[in-house]
């Protein structure tokens, strides 16, 4: 067939003889035609699409409430990172949704599916062709809702088809996430410059506690470390439990290769912390024997519920019923002699004792191990006689019954008979006998095996030490103190247990006085941040199945706190064993690295709310890298968790 003629040649032919009624089109009207139908059609790109990274897909019976597919060109396919924040657009009808990329992005073949022979074929013979078939990107994304007058409500809707989807910038995917505040602790992973930051004072946020979980060598305490130095510098109160005395140096810069190299990518500068105070119990020594401010303290037997010491010493029923018989003798006592109540005021101050939380008001150890040995003594066959009015055989064993328990205490000054005390008590042996006699037991076994519980206790010799005074709390909960509480030489949970519990509560009561001051002034209080290191020693669910008084103290300064800016912090590698009751206190999470799939899968029960693929990640975290959900923001970040500053002993 013979090529239609050109423009040009047809411009050069001889014009068709007029008629009068057809003129041939002049060659100048056929040149413009010609270059009309030779012109391919413009792009008719929406100026509204150019920013478009991708475009929802249709649904399908697999399709689920709140996720959405979105397909996307093989150029923008790296744009779909996952956990990017996005905004879809519903044209159609005029919504507009944010959401989050959760799995993916998938690469699809165009023309075959991607199991097919030729798509398979083609990809194992990488080595010798050079062709590929044409692919596209697919992503999952999670809606987040839809935006409504500049705040984002849950969706009642989802996306129409082919709805352009859009990047958000960093500064808005950070007002989205809920980023903000002055206090960072990382980055977030999968933004250049985005920081994981939280309001320091928001009560919504570290007084609703937080646990910071992970296997060993996950990153916990350099976690806990950075954490300090960061909320020294905003002028909390910080009093760290150190099972190890791992933070007993944090007033020093790090030393450590690793931390210096990573403080140095971070552009950070290694650095101690301010105003550290290193607590260690009397009689124990502390890994920085040398601080210039070391304080050694004791406990207050009068602080500690009889029901707790009961717990903690694992009384038997029979011990228990005892001790507290012993336990409320001991009160009536302290009142004959004058000890306590003195006055009206004591009186009234009676009135608001609970016992389940504290003890009674000067009492000590020795008070109630006298009234022990008086009953053992009443029990003994001596006493008996002695109570019945006849005359003591010449030969009696002298001193006091509980020597033989106690050797100790045998070489204290014994009279001639009865039972020795050594409180004030002494004065008044009879007073002391007709107490005991009037509240009559039996079973001198028990009481002898309480006796020996008891002096066990105290000659732990932490209780009532005169010179040595109790923790001073109001100077702990000074803004921008960091108070260590050195356990490192105590070696026995039941001890550590003992002084947490007794420390807590001081730190409680210190915090709600301090609390009314500053209310009346119209001033806020202090915020003041309590980490506990291997809280599962403390806080097993084994414990505390044995210890619910020790267990409802632990959660009620947990409520209170959150009325009174009291934030607990949990650190631990084993938080499968933190019973329910304790990780339903915690609203904020630290999750290093995990990798047995039972704990995760816990984990996941507890902290709620973050989905499979950041699940999925962290059984293969780096050592400080965590998955952080605080109470702040709209959804869990991945954090690479800057590295501290400050110098932490290495625990071997
Ligand atoms: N945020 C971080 N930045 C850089 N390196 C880190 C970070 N966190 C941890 N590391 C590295 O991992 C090591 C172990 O961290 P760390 O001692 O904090 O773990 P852990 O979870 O407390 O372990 P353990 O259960 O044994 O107490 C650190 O010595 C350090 O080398
Ligand atoms: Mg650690």
């Amino acid at each position: 067939m013979r090529p239609a003629p050109g423009p040009a040649e047809r411009a050069a032919r001889p014009p068709a003889p007029q008629n009068g009624l057809i003129r041939p089109t002049p060659g100048k009207t056929l040149g413009a035609l010609d270059a009309l139908k030779n012109q391919k059609p413009a792009p008719r790109v929406d100026p509204g699409l150019e920013e478009a990274v991708g475009f929802t897909h249709f649904d399908t019976t697999a399709s689920q409430d709140n996720m959405v597919t979105v397909l996307t060109t093989r150029d923008d396919l790296h744009l779909l990172a996952s956990q990017t924040l996005v905004r879809v657009k519903s044209r159609e009808d005029g919504r507009s949704y944010l959401g989050v990329i959760v799995r993916g992005p998938f690469a699809e073949p165009n023309a075959v599916p991607a199991n097919s022979t030729m798509a398979v074929g083609v990809v194992t013979h990488g080595k010798k062709l050079t062709y590929t078939f044409e692919y596209h990107g697919r992503a999952e994304i999670e809606i987040l809702g839809e935006e409504l007058k500049g705040a984002l409500e849950p969706p009642r809707f989802r996306p129409r088809p082919q709805s352009p989807v859009f990047l958000l910038g960093d500064e808005e995917s950070a007002r989205v996430l809920g980023v903000r505040g002055s206090l960072g602790l990382g980055m977030v992973v999968g933004y250049d410059r985005m920081e994981a930051r939280i309001d320091p004072r928001d009560k919504s946020i570290l007084p609703r506690h937080t646990g910071i979980v992970g296997t060993t060598g996950g990153g916990k305490s350099t976690t806990v470390a950075t954490l300090i130095h960061r909320a020294q510098a905003e002028g909390i109160a910080i009093i760290v439990f150190d099972v190890e005395g791992e933070y007993t140096h944090v007033d020093e810069p790090t030393e450590q290769a690793a931390m210096l190299e990573a403080l140095k990518r971070r552009g950070r500068k290694p650095e101690g912390v301010r105003e550290l105070h290193i607590h260690h119990l009397t009689g124990r020594a502390s890994r920085n024997p040398r601080h210039r401010n070391l304080h050694r303290f004791s406990l207050n037997f009068s602080s500690l519920s009889p029901y707790a010491i009961a717990e903690i010493l694992d009384m038997s029923d029979a011990q228990q019923e005892r001790f507290l018989k012993a336990y409320d003798v001991t009160k009536l006592l302290l009142e004959d002699f004058g000890i306590f109540p003195r006055s009206e005021e004591d009186r009234r101050r009676l009135l608001d004792i609970d016992e389940l939380s504290t003890g009674h008001p000067r009492m000590t150890i020795q008070h109630v191990l006298d009234v022990v040995s008086a009953y053992i003594y009443s029990l003994s066959d001596e006493g008996r006689s002695e109570a019945r009015g006849r005359p003591r055989a010449a030969s009696r064993r002298q001193g006091n019954f509980l020597d033989e328990l106690d050797p100790e205490n045998a070489s204290a000054q014994a009279p001639a008979h009865g039972p020795t005390f050594y409180s004030e008590f002494r004065s008044n042996v009879g007073r002391v006998m007709s107490r005991v006699m009037a509240q009559s037991s039996k079973h001198e076994i028990s009481w002898k095996a309480l006796a020996s519980k008891l002096h066990r206790l105290r000659r732990l010799n932490i209780f009532d030490v005169g010179s040595v005074r109790g923790v001073d709390y109001n100077s702990m909960l000074t803004p921008g103190r960091v108070s260590v509480i050195d356990l490192s030489d105590t070696d026995s949970p039941q001890l550590n247990n003992l002084v947490i519990a007794d420390i807590l509560r001081g730190l409680q009561e210190a915090q709600e006085t301090r609390y009314q001051k500053a209310n009346d002034r119209e001033q806020t209080v202090t915020p003041a941040l309590i980490i506990i290191e291997e809280a599962h020693e403390f806080l097993s669910a084994s414990r505390i199945s044995q210890m619910p008084v020790l267990f409802e103290q632990v959660a009620r300064i947990a409520k209170r706190g959150r009325k009174r800016w009291l934030g607990l912090v949990f650190v631990t590698q084993l938080p499968q064993h933190l019973p329910n009751e304790v990780l339903g206190l915690i609203n904020n999470f630290i999750i290093h690295k995990i990798t047995d799939s039972s704990v995760i899968s816990r984990m996941q029960r507890t902290a709620g709310s973050i989905d499979e693929s950041l699940w999925n990640r962290v059984p293969r975290l780096a050592p400080g890298q965590a998955l952080v959900s605080f109470s702040n923001f709209t959804r869990p970040l991945m954090v690479a968790v800057d590295p501290a500053p400050v110098k932490r002993l290495l625990v071997e």
